[in-house]
Protein backbone atom coordinates (compact mmCIF):
# COMPACT_ATOMS: atom_id res chain seq x y z
CA UNK A 1 0.00 0.00 0.00
CA UNK A 2 0.96 3.56 -0.66
CA UNK A 3 1.07 6.42 1.61
CA UNK A 4 1.41 9.72 1.28
CA UNK A 5 3.21 11.70 4.40
CA UNK A 6 2.46 15.44 3.69
CA UNK A 7 4.34 18.33 5.81
CA UNK A 8 2.36 21.96 5.68
CA UNK A 9 4.18 25.14 5.82
CA UNK A 10 7.31 25.57 7.93
CA UNK A 11 8.48 22.18 8.49
CA UNK A 12 11.28 22.67 5.89
CA UNK A 13 12.65 24.70 8.64
CA UNK A 14 13.24 21.71 11.12
CA UNK A 15 16.04 21.29 13.19
CA UNK A 16 16.39 25.20 12.98
CA UNK A 17 12.43 26.30 14.12
CA UNK A 18 12.56 26.26 17.37
CA UNK A 19 14.37 23.75 18.27
CA UNK A 20 13.19 23.65 22.19
CA UNK A 21 9.58 23.10 20.52
CA UNK A 22 10.06 20.96 17.71
CA UNK A 23 13.62 19.56 18.51
CA UNK A 24 16.78 19.10 16.14
CA UNK A 25 15.89 16.76 13.78
CA UNK A 26 15.85 17.87 10.21
CA UNK A 27 12.85 17.05 8.09
CA UNK A 28 15.25 14.79 5.81
CA UNK A 29 16.29 13.06 8.85
CA UNK A 30 12.35 13.07 9.46
CA UNK A 31 11.87 11.62 6.04
CA UNK A 32 15.02 8.96 6.65
CA UNK A 33 12.94 7.57 9.93
CA UNK A 34 9.99 7.36 8.13
CA UNK A 35 11.37 5.77 5.21
CA UNK A 36 12.57 3.23 7.55
CA UNK A 37 9.57 1.95 9.31
CA UNK A 38 7.44 2.00 6.23
CA UNK A 39 9.77 -0.67 4.52
CA UNK A 40 9.57 -2.33 8.16
CA UNK A 41 5.52 -2.23 7.71
CA UNK A 42 5.72 -3.15 4.07
CA UNK A 43 4.50 0.63 2.98
CA UNK A 44 5.77 2.91 0.09
CA UNK A 45 5.72 6.33 1.57
CA UNK A 46 5.73 9.44 -0.49
CA UNK A 47 6.95 11.70 1.48
CA UNK A 48 6.28 15.73 0.52
CA UNK A 49 6.21 19.33 2.12
CA UNK A 50 4.67 22.60 0.73
CA UNK A 51 4.79 26.32 2.31
CA UNK A 52 1.48 26.64 -0.37
CA UNK A 53 -2.25 25.51 0.82
CA UNK A 54 -2.96 25.24 -3.07
CA UNK A 55 0.01 23.08 -3.67
CA UNK A 56 -1.01 20.58 -0.88
CA UNK A 57 -4.79 20.99 -1.76
CA UNK A 58 -3.79 19.67 -5.43
CA UNK A 59 -1.23 16.65 -3.80
CA UNK A 60 -4.31 15.79 -2.21
CA UNK A 61 -6.61 15.74 -4.30
CA UNK A 62 -4.14 13.43 -6.70
CA UNK A 63 -3.58 11.32 -3.83
CA UNK A 64 -7.20 10.04 -4.06
CA UNK A 65 -6.43 7.83 -6.78
CA UNK A 66 -2.33 7.34 -6.47
CA UNK A 67 -2.26 6.51 -2.63
CA UNK A 68 -3.88 4.49 0.02
CA UNK A 69 -4.35 6.76 2.94
CA UNK A 70 -2.73 10.25 3.92
CA UNK A 71 -0.54 11.15 7.34
CA UNK A 72 -0.72 14.59 7.22
CA UNK A 73 1.25 17.25 9.71
CA UNK A 74 -0.57 20.54 8.27
CA UNK A 75 1.40 23.20 10.53
CA UNK A 76 -0.78 25.99 10.93
CA UNK A 77 -2.97 25.19 8.00
CA UNK A 78 -4.49 22.32 10.37
CA UNK A 79 -5.68 25.53 12.72
CA UNK A 80 -7.38 27.59 9.62
CA UNK A 81 -7.37 25.30 6.20
CA UNK A 82 -10.94 24.66 5.27
CA UNK A 83 -9.44 24.48 1.86
CA UNK A 84 -7.16 21.47 3.25
CA UNK A 85 -10.20 19.75 5.23
CA UNK A 86 -12.06 19.81 1.70
CA UNK A 87 -9.56 18.25 -0.07
CA UNK A 88 -9.45 15.39 2.41
CA UNK A 89 -13.01 14.89 2.61
CA UNK A 90 -13.27 14.32 -1.00
CA UNK A 91 -10.13 12.49 -1.20
CA UNK A 92 -11.97 9.47 0.38
CA UNK A 93 -8.70 8.03 1.80
CA UNK A 94 -8.39 7.28 5.68
CA UNK A 95 -6.27 10.13 7.26
CA UNK A 96 -4.03 10.29 9.78
CA UNK A 97 -3.05 13.59 11.73
CA UNK A 98 0.21 14.02 12.92
CA UNK A 99 1.69 17.25 15.02
CA UNK A 100 5.33 17.21 16.61
CA UNK A 101 4.57 19.49 19.86
CA UNK A 102 1.72 19.04 21.93
CA UNK A 103 -0.91 21.55 20.27
CA UNK A 104 -3.06 21.35 23.88
CA UNK A 105 -0.33 22.31 26.18
CA UNK A 106 0.81 25.86 23.76
CA UNK A 107 -2.00 28.95 22.77
CA UNK A 108 -5.17 28.77 22.71
CA UNK A 109 -5.48 29.15 18.74
CA UNK A 110 -3.86 25.93 18.17
CA UNK A 111 -6.52 23.84 20.55
CA UNK A 112 -8.54 23.43 16.81
CA UNK A 113 -7.85 21.78 14.16
CA UNK A 114 -9.83 21.34 11.06
CA UNK A 115 -7.81 18.58 10.31
CA UNK A 116 -9.04 16.67 13.24
CA UNK A 117 -12.87 16.89 12.27
CA UNK A 118 -12.28 14.58 9.19
CA UNK A 119 -9.18 11.98 10.55
CA UNK A 120 -9.17 8.64 11.78
CA UNK A 121 -7.06 9.99 14.55
CA UNK A 122 -4.75 12.57 15.98
CA UNK A 123 -1.18 11.85 17.37
CA UNK A 124 0.44 14.82 18.88
CA UNK A 125 3.37 15.47 21.52
CA UNK A 126 5.57 12.77 20.68
CA UNK A 127 8.17 14.98 18.19
CA UNK A 128 9.21 13.11 15.37
CA UNK A 129 8.49 9.55 16.95
CA UNK A 130 4.44 10.33 16.13
CA UNK A 131 5.03 9.50 12.72
CA UNK A 132 6.42 6.82 13.26
CA UNK A 133 3.26 5.89 15.30
CA UNK A 134 0.96 7.33 12.68
CA UNK A 135 2.40 5.50 10.21
CA UNK A 136 2.04 2.33 12.70
CA UNK A 137 -1.66 3.36 12.65
CA UNK A 138 -1.95 3.54 9.16
CA UNK A 139 -0.47 0.39 8.42
CA UNK A 140 -3.00 -0.86 10.82
CA UNK A 141 -6.31 0.64 9.18
CA UNK A 142 -5.14 -0.25 5.67
CA UNK A 143 -4.64 -3.76 6.74
CA UNK A 144 -8.47 -3.80 8.41
CA UNK A 145 -9.83 -2.04 5.21
C1 LIG B 1 2.63 21.80 14.34
C2 LIG B 1 1.80 22.63 15.34
C3 LIG B 1 1.21 23.85 14.66
O1 LIG B 1 0.45 24.61 15.60
C4 LIG B 1 2.30 24.74 14.11
O2 LIG B 1 1.74 25.83 13.41
C5 LIG B 1 3.25 23.98 13.23
C6 LIG B 1 3.70 22.66 13.67
C7 LIG B 1 3.37 20.64 15.04
O3 LIG B 1 3.82 19.75 14.32
O4 LIG B 1 3.52 20.63 16.26
O5 LIG B 1 3.71 24.48 12.21
O6 LIG B 1 1.77 21.27 13.36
Amino acid sequence: ASVLVLNGPNLNMLGVREPHIYGSMTLDDLEAACQERAEQLSLVVDFRQSNHEGELVSWIQQARTEHDGIVINAGAYSHTSVAIMDALILSELPIVEVHLSNIYKREAIRHHSHISAVAKGMICGFGPHGYLLALDAMANILERD
